[in-house]
């Protein structure tokens, strides 16, 4: 050690600290994401992070961005992979309860926010649309309220929005229509009015906005090039008039949820060259009247059609007993009279559901099919009047 001279020494010295300092001031995660973090999670309920989940972890005296993450920051965010940019923010469900503040706008670089199965409450800040990079976002199963910003039509990257399960109200923004990108939509589980937008946005694969207190009928225009269309979920809603034949024949069409509404009409034209994609559809409890649309069964891979307790009448089209593809048909609870076609009781039937609840004759009684028994005589003369 003697060797060492004293300006030696002070060399090493000067080095270390300038080592020590370089790790300190080294720019990792840009200071506008760090405090928009901070902002994040002191809008949240300290009482309700607990120290062992994601949130917990987040320990500002330390870099957000710096890895590796042994102690702090375990989880819930990624970055850049330079460590300055935050891109995702992805929460535990550890019952957070809080609100997202408006800062959250700041995280410039943020692809995927999901926020699902915890308790946030409060708006969805406006300033959300400034997330221009904003891939995903899943605010799913917390409590928001408050209108879905029109602003969020400015999301251009967004390709998954869902919504469901929260306490959101007033109309879905018709500016909605400019999201592009939008694959999934998703927003069961509020409670918005008013009608369709007028145009959904062009690329959907699924709409989903089940259980809400949406009316108006299903405008053509509403889903006017929507070719890749596969899911719609619109059940529980309060949606009315006719169900129109474009509508079956959306070209990607193949779930179709639209029980629980008020719909009274339902017109089925046969799907053109016989392609359609169409694997099920569910129209129960509606107040759909007339006939049953003999059209349905020319969907060649329509394997489940329920119409039950529905106000059909009428007979119960041969055609039906014959398509092999149609594994599940409720029909229960309409008016349908006269003789269940016989194919449906052959040994080698493979469908499934009910006839039940009907003014048919016949239904044998050994029959799943014919469970339950058929409407009382005078309920089924009453239907028919004096006709
Ligand atoms: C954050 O980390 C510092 C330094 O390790 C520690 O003293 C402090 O208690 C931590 N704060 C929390 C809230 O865990
Ligand atoms: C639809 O309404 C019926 C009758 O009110 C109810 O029994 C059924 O559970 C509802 N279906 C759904 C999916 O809510």
């Amino acid at each position: 050690m003697q060797a060492l001279s004293i300006p030696l020494l002070l060399l090493l010295l000067h080095l270390s600290l300038f080592y020590t300092n370089s790790v300190q001031v080294q720019a990792l995660t840009s200071p506008t994401d760090i405090s928009a973090l901070k902002a994040f999670k002191s809008s949240i309920k300290p009482s309700s992070i607990p120290s062992w989940s994601c949130l917990g972890s987040w320990n500002f005296t330390t870099d957000p961005c710096a890895i590796p993450r042994r102690t702090y920051f375990i989880c819930g965010l990624t970055c850049t992979s330079d460590s300055t940019r935050v891109t995702q923010i992805v929460l535990d469900p550890a019952s957070y309860s809080g609100t997202l503040t408006p800062l959250i706008s700041q995280l410039s670089y943020l692809t995927f926010l999901d926020l699902s199965d915890n308790s946030f409450f409060g708006p969805i800040p406006s300033s959300i649309s400034y997330l221009s990079k904003l891939q995903t976002l899943s605010l799913r199963s917390n409590s928001f309220s408050g209108s879905v910003p029109a602003s969020i039509s400015n999301l251009k990257s967004l390709e998954s929005l869902d919504l469901s399960h929260n306490s959101l109200t007033g109309f879905l923004p018709n500016s909605i229509n400019s999201l592009s990108n939008l694959r999934r939509l998703d927003l069961s589980y509020n409670k918005l009015t008013g009608s369709l937008p007028n145009k959904l946005p062009p690329n959907l694969l699924e709409l989903a906005l089940k259980r809400n207190s949406l009316s108006g009928s299903l405008s053509k225009s509403s889903f006017a090039g929507l070719t890749q269309l596969e899911v719609v979920e619109l059940s529980e809603n309060s949606l009315t008039g006719t169900l129109q034949p474009w509508f079956f024949l959306l070209p990607s069409l193949q779930q179709v949820d639209l029980a629980n509404n008020s719909f009274t009409r339902v017109d089925v034209w046969k799907p053109s060259g016989g392609n359609s994609n169409l694997v099920a559809v569910d129209l129960g409890f509606n107040r759909i009247e007339g006939y049953l649309p003999v059209n349905f069964v020319s969907y060649p891979l329509l394997a489940s059609l329920t119409l039950r307790y529905n106000r059909l009448r009428g007979t119960i089209p041969l055609e039906y007993s014959k398509n092999k593809f149609l594994r599940r048909l409720f029909l229960d609870g309409n008016f349908f009279i006269g003789k269940p076609p016989a194919g449906f009781f052959a040994t080698d039937t493979s469908v499934s559901g009910s006839l039940g609840y009907n003014c048919l004759q016949g239904c044998p009684a050994s029959s799943q099919l014919c469970v339950p028994s058929q409407k009382p005589n005078a309920i089924c003369k009453q239907a028919y009047g004096h006709s």
